[in-house]
Order: structure tokens, then C-alpha cells, then sequence
């Protein structure tokens, strides 16, 4: 009978179909989704505090809009997600204690300060960009709940990544001292954001697997490798420089080389070393802790409905 599945959930895969919640899946394939959905929510959650550190301090009350309506789409994406991990039976307490427990991961990017006003529009630009070349391709996973909830996720990262471009395009124009803010961002954001896609393929454990399932569509360096080849012409038309001199254009595939990555340090800010993990955590720790009243309050009040209705 379980070999009956198999063969039906193989054939699902191979011909491309949706594998669904009420559809049977082998339990390796049900726990790799788990931990990226939950590695993915998790992230767009921790992510709302680089950029919300700022909105006490945007420039005017349009920035402000603009900054404070982006930080709600991250929680709305956050939810999407963990939506989609409760359909493959996890429940949503249990992953956000396993976050601030250390037991479940969340993007390196986010473990970096947003030093100055110009880090909010290359968090945009490079972070938001990064992470559109990673998400495109998985509005075709074959999982149905995460592929969907993709595809809302991806159009507001396309309007994030223009927002961050058009702000520094604006600061770009403006005067000296913001020019080489933007730089100054530059140079501390580009080789994190490379970071964002995992390590190089030759040392990526799960890629062959979460490809073969179709979870994955591309291999971690194939999509670092499409980023850099789209941003290298948008950092010339906005008149910055990335700060890698190897970077150079090879004629035969129209890719862009680029320089060795610190991949020492994409393994000290996984494991907990960054310079933010500590606050970060601490921060999601304090808001679990602190709000647990509503949670408490909206779950009794829910119950004692749902005991009317009966
Ligand atoms: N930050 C933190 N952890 C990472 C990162 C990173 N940049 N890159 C890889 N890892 C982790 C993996 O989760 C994995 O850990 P685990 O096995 O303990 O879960 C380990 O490093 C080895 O990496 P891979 O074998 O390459 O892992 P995987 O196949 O899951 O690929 C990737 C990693 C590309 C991040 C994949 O999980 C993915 O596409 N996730 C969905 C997108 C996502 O999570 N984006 C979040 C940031 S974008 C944003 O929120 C704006």
C-alpha cells in the first residue's frame, strides 16, 4: 500500500502537478518543507527589525508611509508562510519557540545593523532583490500552499526592491555627504547579500534532494549568479560601486565574475555569531512574551463563541 503512494506521489513530481495537503507525501519530503517554510517565515519576521528601527526616524512623513507599509507586508508574508507550515501539520507556537530557541534558522541577512537611513533603500535594492531571484522560481514548487503563497510574496518583494531603488536614487541626487551614505551601504550590504542564496552548491546538503522533489528549481550558485548578473547593470545606472574588484564582465557568457566569498562568515552568522543575532532573538523573545495576554485573551474569547454557537 505505502509503496502504492510512493509511486503516485513520484509520478505527482514528475509530471510537474501540486502535491496538496490532503495528498499523501513520504515524511522526509513533509520535514524538508517544514524547515524551509518555517527557515523562510521566520526570516520575513526577524526581518521587520533592521528596517523598523527606523521608522521613528524616517526623513518625512511619505518615507515614513512607505517604510511602515513595507514592514506589514513582511508581517503578512511571515503569516502566509506559517499558514502554509500549518497545512503540513506544524503548529505555529511550537516554530516560533523553536526560533527563539536556536533549533530552527532564519536568514543571515538579517543579523546585520541598519546603520544609516540609506540601509533602508539597499535593503530594498540588494536584500529584496536577492530574495526576488530566490522566491521567483518557487512560485513553481511543487508544493501547492507554499508555490501560492509565493506568488503574493513576490509581487509585493518586486514593489519593495523598487521603492528601495527609487529612495536611493533620490538620495543619489541629492548631496555629497548622501551619495557616500549610499555608498557606505553598499559596501556593507553586497557580499551579506550574496550570502542570502546558502552555501556554494559543491556544499549544500539538502539542493540535490529539495531539487529532485522539486521544492528547489535552481541550485543556490545558479540564482547567486543571475543576482549579480541583474544588479551589476542597475549599480551603474544608480552610480555606485560594489565593492568587489574582480567583479568583470566575461564576454563568452555575458555573466559577470566576481570575487571569493567569506563563506566563514555565512557560518559564524548562521550559528549565532552575526552582529545583531543576539538582539534580534531577544527582541522576538520579548514581543512572545509580552503579547502572550492576547493570544490568551483572543483564544478564550474564540472559545467561548465557537461554546455559544455548540
Ligand atoms: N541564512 C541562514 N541559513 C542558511 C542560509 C542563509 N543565508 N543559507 C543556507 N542556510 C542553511 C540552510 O537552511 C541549511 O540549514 P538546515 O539544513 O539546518 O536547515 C544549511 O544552511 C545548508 O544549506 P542548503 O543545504 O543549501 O539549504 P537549502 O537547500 O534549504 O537552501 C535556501 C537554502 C536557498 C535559503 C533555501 O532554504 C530557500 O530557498 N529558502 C526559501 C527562501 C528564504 O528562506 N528566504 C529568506 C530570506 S529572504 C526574505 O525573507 C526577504
Amino acid at each position: 500500500d505505502e509503496a502504492a503512494l510512493q509511486e503516485h506521489f513520484d509520478a505527482t513530481i514528475a509530471a510537474q502537478h501540486r502535491i496538496e495537503p490532503r495528498d499523501w507525501m513520504p515524511e522526509a519530503y513533509r520535514k524538508t518543507l517544514i524547515r524551509q517554510i518555517a527557515q523562510h517565515a521566520h526570516s520575513e519576521i526577524i526581518g521587520m527589525q533592521p528596517e523598523g528601527d527606523w521608522l521613528l526616524a524616517a526623513p518625512s512623513l511619505r518615507r515614513k508611509a512607505i517604510l511602515l507599509a513595507k514592514v506589514q507586508d513582511e508581517a503578512g508574508h511571515g503569516l502566509y508562510l506559517y499558514s502554509a507550515a500549518e497545512t503540513l501539520g506544524a503548529d505555529r507556537a511550537d516554530l516560533t519557540d523553536k526560533l527563539i530557541e536556536g533549533r530552527q534558522k532564519y536568514s543571515s541577512i538579517f543579523n546585520y545593523p541598519t546603520l544609516t537611513y540609506a540601509d533602508v533603500g539597499v535593503i530594498g535594492w540588494l536584500v529584496d532583490g536577492a530574495a526576488i531571484c530566490n522566491q521567483v522560481p518557487l512560485c513553481r514548487s511543487s508544493y501547492g500552499p507554499y508555490a501560492r503563497a509565493m506568488i503574493r510574496v513576490c509581487k509585493e518583494e518586486s514593489f519593495h526592491q523598487r521603492q528601495g531603488y527609487e529612495l536611493l536614487m533620490a538620495m543619489m541626487r541629492g548631496t555629497g555627504e548622501q551619495r557616500a551614505m549610499v555608498q557606505d551601504a553598499v559596501d556593507r550590504w553586497w557580499w551579506p547579500s550574496l550570502m542570502m542564496f546558502g552555501p556554494p552548491d559543491d556544499e549544500s546538503p539538502n539542493s540535490a534532494q529539495s531539487m529532485a522533489w522539486g521544492i528547489k528549481r535552481h541550485s543556490n550558485d545558479e540564482l547567486r549568479q543571475r543576482y549579480v548578473d541583474m544588479t551589476v547593470p542597475q549599480a551603474e545606472f544608480l552610480g555606485v560601486t560594489l565593492p568587489d574588484p574582480e567583479l568583470s564582465l566575461d564576454p563568452a557568457s555575458g555573466r559577470y565574475r566576481f570575487g571569493a566569498i567569506d563563506w566563514d562568515e555565512l557560518k559564524r552568522v548562521i550559528s549565532g555569531g552575526g552582529p545583531c543575532n543576539a538582539e534580534r532573538i531577544a527582541r522576538r523573545r520579548a514581543a512572545r512574551d509580552d503579547n502572550a495576554w492576547v493570544t490568551e485573551a483572543a483564544t478564550a474569547y474564540a472559545q467561548k463563541h465557537a461554546e455559544r454557537a455548540a
